[in-house]
């Protein structure tokens, strides 16, 4: 597999001034994307449940432009003290990445699904993100001012795509919250949006595969639309900083899907045609 090309993240100043949340921001996209953020000025506080891996990244990139707070998202009072805690370290709040998000179980047949744990990747995946923008909102809104970008999914826009029912149920609803309250939140120059990315080898992933995370891109590639490119979680948080910087100070309600085009087509029909039945 091709080495993928080094990205240009070294144009600085992109979120100069900002003040930036990053929920699951110890690992995977959250993590990257927390080092992007600050790369491009902004000062950041991350919330997750894994405070090793946390107080680690914050050591590793300087405490003096980013923290971290334990926070598991599906208590009101810690999204309320990571808000808080943004705004009395940095004086403000700019940009809430709700991004921190769960799989759930496999197997996936509807009638051995665990009801309890279908109920825990709703409140990680949707109340979790309905309690980042609504504690993001809070301090937003007196400012008139802020961008709100949710992670989805891919699993936003389709089903059977090999997902927990409970995963695909909770980035539709993600997408729907995204919509909504993009509307609400607009009259504020609140401006609301996601990211759906396609599959990306993040320790949630290889962890569901059992795999090494090069196995999982190999299988990724070859059923991605788009040859010639892993997806990487710094695609996904290169998407995250053009949402949160003032480039797409226009762009309210937008589903960016970065996928390669995977979500635009089927293959079972050319696969039907050609002998190789899916
Ligand atoms: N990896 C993919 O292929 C992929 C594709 C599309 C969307 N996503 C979404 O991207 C987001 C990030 O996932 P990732 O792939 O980086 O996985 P990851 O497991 O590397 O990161 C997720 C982070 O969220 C944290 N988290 C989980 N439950 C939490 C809670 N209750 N409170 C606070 N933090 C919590 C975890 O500790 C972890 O640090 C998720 O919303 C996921 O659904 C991932």
């Amino acid at each position: 597999m091709a080495t993928p090309p080094k990205l240009s993240t070294n144009f600085p100043g992109r979120l100069e001034g900002k003040v930036a949340v990053v929920t699951g921001g110890a690992s995977g996209i959250g993590e990257s994307t927390a080092r992007l953020f600050v790369s491009h000025g902004a000062k950041v506080v991350i919330g997750d449940v894994q405070d090793e891996l946390g107080d680690a990244l914050c050591s590793d990139i300087g405490s003096d432009v980013i923290s971290f707070v334990h926070c598991d998202v599906t208590k009101d009072d810690d999204v309320r003290n990571l808000v808080d805690t943004a705004v009395s370290n940095y004086g403000k709040l700019d940009i809430m990445f709700a991004n921190a998000g769960i799989p759930g179980d496999v197997p996936n047949t509807l009638v051995e699904v665990n009801n309890e744990r279908f109920k825990r990747v709703m409140d990680v995946n949707v109340y979790g993100a309905y309690l980042g923008a609504k504690h993001a909102a809070r301090v937003m809104i007196p400012e008139k001012r802020g961008s709100i970008v949710f992670t989805a999914s891919m699993s936003s826009v389709m089903g059977g795509i090999d997902v927990p029912h409970a995963y695909a149920a909770s980035k539709h609803a993600v997408l729907g919250l995204t919509k909504n309250l993009c509307v609400e939140l607009g009259q504020y120059g609140i401006r609301v949006n996601c990211v759906s990315p396609f599959v990306i080898a993040s320790p949630m992933l290889t962890k569901v595969f059992g795999l090494e995370a090069s196995q999982v891109e190999e299988l990724v590639c070859r059923s991605a639309n788009l040859k010639g490119a892993v997806l990487k979680a710094e695609d996904v948080a290169q998407a995250a900083v053009f949402l949160s910087s003032d480039e797409s100070r226009y762009v309210s309600g937008l589903n960016l899907i970065i996928d390669g085009g995977y979500t635009t087509t089927n293959a079972a029909f050319p696969m039907v045609v050609h002998g190789a039945a899916p």
